[in-house]
């Protein structure tokens, strides 16, 4: 916690925030192994063509259910709107969660299910849909989040492993986003709990911060991972490897020969990679007419170049493993924009550029998509100027900064087998930021 989150807790603090109308951060409750992943029953409501789909990933993921509609504390509202082909049917919206949603009890779950509106019989009435969901995210208080997920046809067998994420704590930072899972032969891994045991997972990047909670978590799952670092990280580097029994390699990724050293370790010791995660990232930042060639090109080269020229090192040595996963790590200056930051942006944007070429390039042999964090806690935003870190802080839906984990937890998802339809999305961890779309 924060030092405001902690005085928004405290007795006095409660009396101030409530009168003064201030932000009122709520503990966010994450993913523990011990616990169950929501903290109350899900009631579901709609009817389409993913009802039964939807039914059966909330029933095999364990989750209470419960249809009577007079619930005390709900845990989760989910509602299938695929089946709303008019404008006229979105009352269906209101119908379905104005009666419930106030019962829906702390950090509590919306998930609405459409179809992609371009392939929908009314690309008016599912298009709709994403104004609703993000409305929800904003009036839920108390750490409640709320996401659209569009299933394409094809799709309904694969939404298991993204109903896992939505429905849990492992989503605890990531609200009022459109999700879209495309056609996609999904089999449920052995055990959920180790969705990548005998996959080798890439991490850039992963002495610390993100990186390191990203090495962590897919650890967690089971994968055997490649902890890459600048020599500078070494003893940080191995550390973090050794707490996952994963091996470390010193290397900066912007040397000319990084992409074939890469190609080289994943080849020889590990037999090729399954996830490849882009998260080596930096900030060089100036205004625009004080940005020298030095940082422009820095930015540029660990933040982009270098992962275009990882990327293609390991297609063209056939290194990436079929049904690979290639994830990128953006950020919400690159949707948004940001003063100071032209050639973080830049590089940010052109994240969500390789997302969108490589995902429909390499469509059916790997997936690629990309999280977008906002602000999460870190040494780099720990270094921004008091004032510019506590608006980042506050401005969004959870008045509070996001965690490395809740990045991590994301890009657990995309690495899991079971998310072969998640492919060519861009999805942000941010609190539902105010900043951006
Ligand atoms: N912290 C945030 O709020 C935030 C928000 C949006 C996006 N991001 C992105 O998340 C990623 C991780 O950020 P973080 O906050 O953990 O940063 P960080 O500075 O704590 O960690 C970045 C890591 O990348 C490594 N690295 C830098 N240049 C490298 C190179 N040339 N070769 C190999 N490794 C290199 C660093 O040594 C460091 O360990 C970055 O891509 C960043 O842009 C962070």
């Amino acid at each position: 916690m924060d030092r405001y989150q902690s005085f928004a807790r405290s007795g006095l603090g409660r009396f101030v925030v409530g009168k003064l109308g201030l932000p009122d951060p709520h503990p966010l409750r994450r993913h523990s192994p011990d616990g169950p992943p929501l903290a109350g029953p899900v009631l579901i409501g709609g009817g389409g063509r993913l009802a039964d789909a939807v039914r059966a990933a909330v029933k095999s993921a364990g989750l209470d259910l419960d249809d009577t509609g007079h619930g005390e504390r709900y845990g989760a509202l989910v509602f299938d709107a695929s089946g709303i082909d008019s404008v006229e049917r979105l009352r269906e919206l209101r119908e379905f969660f104005q009666p419930v949603i106030r019962s829906l009890g702390p950090c509590g779950r919306v998930v609405v299910f459409g179809t992609p509106p371009e392939l929908a019989e009314s690309q008016i009435a599912q298009r709709a849909l994403e104004g609703f969901t993000r409305s929800v995210g904003k009036e839920l208080k108390r750490g409640g989040t709320a996401q659209l997920v569009y299933v394409a046809p094809g799709g309904e067998g694969a939404i298991e492993s993204t109903a896992r994420f939505l429905l849990s704590g492992r989503s605890a930072y990531v609200s009022g986003q459109v999700v879209r899972i495309g056609p996609a032969d999904v089999a449920a891994p052995a055990d959920w709990d180790r969705p990548l045991a005998g996959k080798v997972a890439l991490v850039t990047g992963a002495a610390r911060g993100i990186g390191a909670a990203i090495t962590e978590v897919l650890g967690r799952d089971g994968a055997t991972v490649v902890c890459l670092d600048v020599p500078a990280q070494g003893d940080e580097l191995s550390a973090v490897a050794n707490r996952v029994g994963g091996t470390a390699l010193q290397l900066d990724i912007t040397a000319p020969d990084a992409p074939a050293r890469i190609v080289e370790h994943l080849a020889q010791r590990h037999g090729g990679a399954d996830v490849v995660v882009h998260n080596a990232g930096i900030t060089r930042d100036r205004t625009l007419g004080r940005m020298d060639a030095d940082r422009w090109d820095a930015v540029v080269a660990v933040n982009l170049a270098s992962q275009e020229r990882v990327n293609e090192a390991l297609l063209a040595a056939d290194a990436l493993r079929p049904d690979g996963r290639i994830v990128g790590v953006s950020s919400i200056a690159g949707i948004a924009g940001n003063v100071g930051q032209t050639n973080y942006a830049t590089t940010k944007a052109g994240v969500i550029g390789m997302v969108d070429s490589l995902s429909r390039r390499l469509a059916g042999r790997a997936t690629v998509n990309a999280v977008a964090p906002g602000f999460i806690e870190t040494r780099m935003t720990a270094a921004v100027p008091l004032f510019i870190r506590e608006a980042g802080r506050r401005m969004n839906s959870m008045s509070q900064g996001g965690l490395p984990v809740d990045v991590a937890e994301a890009i657990a998802w995309f690495a899991h087998p079971a998310s072969a339809g998640v492919n060519g999305n861009v999805v942000r961890v941010c609190g539902q930021s105010l900043l951006g779309a």
